[in-house]
């Protein structure tokens, strides 16, 4: 049995998809199993620090997203592991690297829950994505509403990567062997700027999308509808040095799933319904 926590978001909603396609025993973790609507070969139980034991009995291993324990990570690992779980497999963060900041509080976020995972003393494997295609989502009002869409750093690179691939690799490292104590790097295939985004998912709506840059000292958090205004600085931050840096690619997925990543133009074409009214 696979405990899959943060069953209903991008990432966990996928894994889960892909497990219960492939018959394999896996109960899907939830705040609110009423609303899940998770695939019917799913054990769906309700997600409850209280009772580990509902969540982990029988369960040999687990998929860990962090902000689903936050600061129960350590009890909750220890409750999976008196359980029987052995090995973790974590959605830690590309941003955990040689020479990054960390103070930055995402940062601070994942090497915190990895800290907990190596001190669980459970088999673990981290996945550590960068920037997931997702995150263009955060054009998605601008562009339901009209073809000119405002954002910040026009040529700011990345490669994207699709939360599916993501979670093909989850389930590699959950069923397989070989995945302990191993970091996978996880990126898109190709390296994509913000305009070149947009143009992307216009391609995908059949319109012409254009990318109006706003500079970094006139944005409100309209311009970033799902970030926590507090976390807005940072990003930029962030977001600005990308612009002439060539975005880290692996080829994890590919090796690790035997299919190549999905481009972003792949992904735009799988979230067009995403930008439509
Ligand atoms: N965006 C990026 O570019 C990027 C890059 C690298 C890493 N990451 C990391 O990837 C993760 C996001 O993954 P995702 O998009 O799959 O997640 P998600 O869709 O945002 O959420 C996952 C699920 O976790 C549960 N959840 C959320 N907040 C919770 C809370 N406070 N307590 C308990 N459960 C909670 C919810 O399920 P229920 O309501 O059903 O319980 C939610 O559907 C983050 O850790 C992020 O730092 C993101």
């Amino acid at each position: 049995m696979i405990a899959v926590t943060g069953a209903t978001g991008n990432v966990g909603r996928a894994l889960v998809g892909r497990l219960a396609a492939a018959d394999r025993p896996v109960r899907a973790l939830t705040r609110d199993p009423a609303r899940a609507a998770l695939p019917a070969g799913a054990e769906v139980v309700r997600f409850d620090p209280e009772r580990p034991a509902a969540m982990f009995e029988g369960a040999t291993r687990l998929f860990l997203y962090v902000q689903a324990v936050g600061e129960q990570t350590g009890a909750l690992l220890a409750a999976a592991r008196s359980a029987g779980v052995r090995h973790v497999v974590l959605l830690s963060s590309g941003i955990i690297q040689e020479g990054a900041d960390e103070t930055h509080p995402i940062h601070v976020m994942h090497a915190t829950a990895e800290r907990q995972v190596h001190a669980s003393g459970l088999a673990w494997t981290f996945l550590r994505p960068n920037a997931f295609a997702l995150n263009a989502l955060q054009w998605a009002p601008q562009i339901r509403a009209g073809d000119r869409v405002r954002g910040v750093f026009a040529e700011g690179m990345a490669a994207p990567i699709h939360e599916d691939d993501i979670a093909a690799v989850a389930e590699r490292a959950l069923l397989d062997d070989g995945h302990e104590s191993a970091v996978h790097r996880l990126t898109g295939p190709e390296a994509i700027s913000n305009a070149g985004q947009v143009q992307a998912i216009g391609r995908a709506l059949g319109r012409d999308l254009d990318f109006h840059e706003v500079p970094p000292n006139q944005v409100g958090p309209d311009l970033f509808p799902f970030a926590p205004p507090h976390m807005i600085p940072a990003l930029l931050k962030a977001f600005a040095a990308t612009v002439g840096t060539p975005p880290e690619i692996t080829d994890t997925v590919h090796r690790i799933t035997g299919s190549p990543a999905r481009t972003f133009a792949r992904w735009a074409e799988d979230h067009s319904g995403d930008f439509r009214d």
